[in-house]
């Protein structure tokens, strides 16, 4: 959530650390804050509430604190309201430890307790600031030991970088369930809690995991283990360029992102569609071996991922006739594993294994590959010998690097708070598995679906032209306060993805239905002028979405129906058509989202609303 940086180097490091924050704001904005060495050894801090920019005014973009080493900090609150106190980096009460945290300690009353009767006092509400004051009572002069001693000490998630009074040349960082990168520079090495940050500054990275330790100078990186041996970790080459986090003339970037989907999904597919229609997943083991004996898939993620994962669902048990179950990650991790009933030692009837066995195939879906909820059912499903594949984003992010098999979206960097082209890579990905899957179990390839799924990327194109369109859709209905949007089976998570860009970048109360639910309770908040948002893409429930929108529209709703060219007796039923253009049945959701995305991003810059960075969110959400 919070984005976290560290430098040590030849140069001044506050310019560079503000530069660096610039760049992983989206993790967290509601204040920022850096530290630094100085060359007398004493550490000096700045912190605001408020944007980063608030601080960049203070600091005189960061000239007014000098010192070569290190660290600052964008702020997304979980312990204190946002403020200057609050704001890291935190410093101990002694004076003699800084240090950023990103991820929650979950022990900190009783480490805090132990303190106070210790003579410590504190200023913040924060836990982090608890770390600060601990690392001061055990550090004797060994900042590696005292490290080690203390992470023995904490539950919970952590990217820790920390500096101490009098160590003018170095910085450590420690990690646990949140990421933590260190860069390799030419005047000066790094750490951060994203490749974001760093990659205007070098392409070769070290990907440290939980429990490691980086001990950081302007020379080298040294990374130890929690015992404190040496680890010598390979140089991850990161291939990606900064031109993502540049907004290149769009006003924002989820305007951008919109309209990078063609290329996106363009790059997410055409290697791994052959001229003869072959599909190349070569990098993973889903074999007939394996796939004959699956009797159940389990897909999870969180948010949009998570309605990727709905859409799958349906394209998986068409195509393979697998059960497939959908979970919220946050749901499945605390209803699975431990917390299931034992069986009886003494039973002597058939004995019950887990529901996750090896014969479960469970994908996890990710932008980031950091969500802590998808991270920690990973994790668990993984104990009880599940395969595990995941469909992510960020290359080297945690889930790529713990799942046994990976298939990269090739989104490029999504910066926006609210994903769009990380969603249909998404969605690509999983209509080509569920092809894929169904091939290597003996179905009968549907080859149009590989057809239409070439030609994607230039349909969006084509709806991304049309974009006006949209746009006065969002003007007319930009006094919403409430919206409803509908859809059946394949339409329905399309239905959730649209409800869910419009809470979340224009602040409109929206809420999604499966259609055939609307009687069942929602149709009682129809009233005269009730925006109604209806997908009906689906020949084969068509007619019951028209009759769904009849309900609603002799109730009073306004309805904008968003179905495929050729549907023309829309017209008699909704206010406003929206055609999209004809595909494979399974595919529609790759081009009706289009304008829904589009109608959440005009109705937010038609409200004011602060469009890529909406209150309250953070991109990667690395703590529970
Ligand atoms: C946040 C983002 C969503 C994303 C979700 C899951 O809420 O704003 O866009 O769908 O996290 O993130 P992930 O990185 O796991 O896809």
């Amino acid at each position: 959530m919070c984005g976290i940086i560290g430098y040590a180097g030849k140069n001044q490091a506050a310019p560079f650390i503000l530069d660096g924050l610039a760049k992983l704001e989206y993790r967290g904005y509601d204040s920022a804050g850096v530290a630094v060495v100085g060359s007398d050894g004493n550490l000096a801090i700045e912190k605001c509430k408020g944007r980063l920019q608030v601080l960049k005014d203070k600091t005189q973009g960061g000239e007014l604190i000098k010192g070569s080493v290190g660290i600052g900090h964008t702020r997304w609150a979980t312990h204190g309201e946002p403020s200057d106190i609050n704001a890291h980096p935190h410093i101990s009460m002694n004076g003699k430890v800084a240090l950023v945290h990103n991820g929650i300690i979950e022990n900190y009353i009783d480490l805090k307790k132990t303190l106070s009767e210790n003579g410590y006092e504190f200023k913040s509400d924060t836990d982090t600031e608890v770390v600060a004051d601990i690392l001061d009572f055990y550090y004797k002069g060994n900042p590696l030991e005292t490290i080690q001693k203390v992470i023995k000490m904490l539950r919970g998630s952590y990217t820790l970088v920390i500096i101490f009074e009098g160590i003018t040349d170095r910085i450590y960082s420690v990690r646990k369930n949140t990421p933590l990168i260190a860069g390799l520079g030419k005047t000066g090495n790094f750490v951060a809690s994203d490749i974001a940050a760093l990659v205007s500054h070098t392409k070769d990275m070290y990907l440290l995991e939980d429990d490691e330790i980086a001990e950081v100078s302007s020379e080298k990186i040294n990374i130890y283990d929690i015992n404190l041996n040496p680890i010598k970790k390979d140089i991850f080459k990161v291939d990606w360029d900064i031109n993502s986090a540049e907004k290149e003339g769009y006003d924002h970037f989820m305007l951008k992102e919109i309209h990078e989907q063609p290329r996106a999904v363009r790059d997410t597919i055409s290697s791994r569609i052959d001229e003869n229609n072959e599909i190349i997943l070569d990098n993973i083991n889903l074999d007939y071996d394996y796939l004959k004996d699956v009797d159940r898939v389990y897909i999870l993620g969180c948010g949009s991922a998570y309605y990727v994962g709905t859409a799958a669902k349906y394209a998986i048990e068409k195509s393979c006739g697998i059960p497939v179950e959908v979970d919220l990650a946050s749901e499945f991790r605390y209803r699975f594993g431990e917390n299931i009933r034992k069986m009886n030692p003494n039973f002597k009837g058939a004995k019950r294994e887990s529901r996750v066995n090896k014969n479960t195939l469970v994908i996890l879906i990710s932008q980031s590959g950091e969500t802590a909820d998808t991270i920690a059912a990973l994790r668990e499903v993984k104990k009880y010998g599940a395969r595990t594949l995941s469909i992510v984003n960020v290359v080297g992010s945690t889930i790529a690097r713990e799942s046994d098999d990976v298939i990269y979206t090739r989104a490029g960097q999504e910066v926006a708070v609210a994903t769009t082209k990380a969603l249909t890579s998404q969605l690509s990905v999983v209509f080509l598995l569920a092809e894929y899957m169904a091939r290597k179990m003996g179905f009968v390839p549907d080859a149009d679906l590989l057809d239409a799924l070439k030609k994607i990327p230039e349909q969006i194109e084509e709806l991304n032209k049309s974009e006006g369109k949209i746009k006065s859709y969002a003007e007319r209905f930009k006094a919403a306060e409430v919206a409803f949007f509908l859809g059946r089976g394949i339409d329905y998570p399309v239905a959730l993805e649209g409800a869910l860009k419009l809470k979340e970048t224009a602040y409109i109360h929206a809420e999604a239905y499966a259609a055939g639910e609307l009687k069942h309770g929602p149709i009682s908040l129809i009233e005269d002028g009730t925006l109604v948002i209806a997908v009906a893409t689906q020949d084969d429930l068509y007619e019951k979405m028209i009759s769904n929108i009849q309900e609603v529209k002799s109730r009073g709703a306004q309805v904008l129906i968003i179905t495929n060219e050729g549907n023309d007796s829309a017209e008699e039923a909704g206010d406003i058509v929206y055609y999209v253009p004809k595909t494979h049945q399974l595919l529609t959701p790759l081009l009706s989202v289009i304008p829904l995305q589009q109608f959440g991003y005009y109705s937010a810059v038609m409200r004011g609303c602060d469009v890529d960075k909406p209150r309250n969110l953070a991109k990667s959400v690395v703590v529970e």
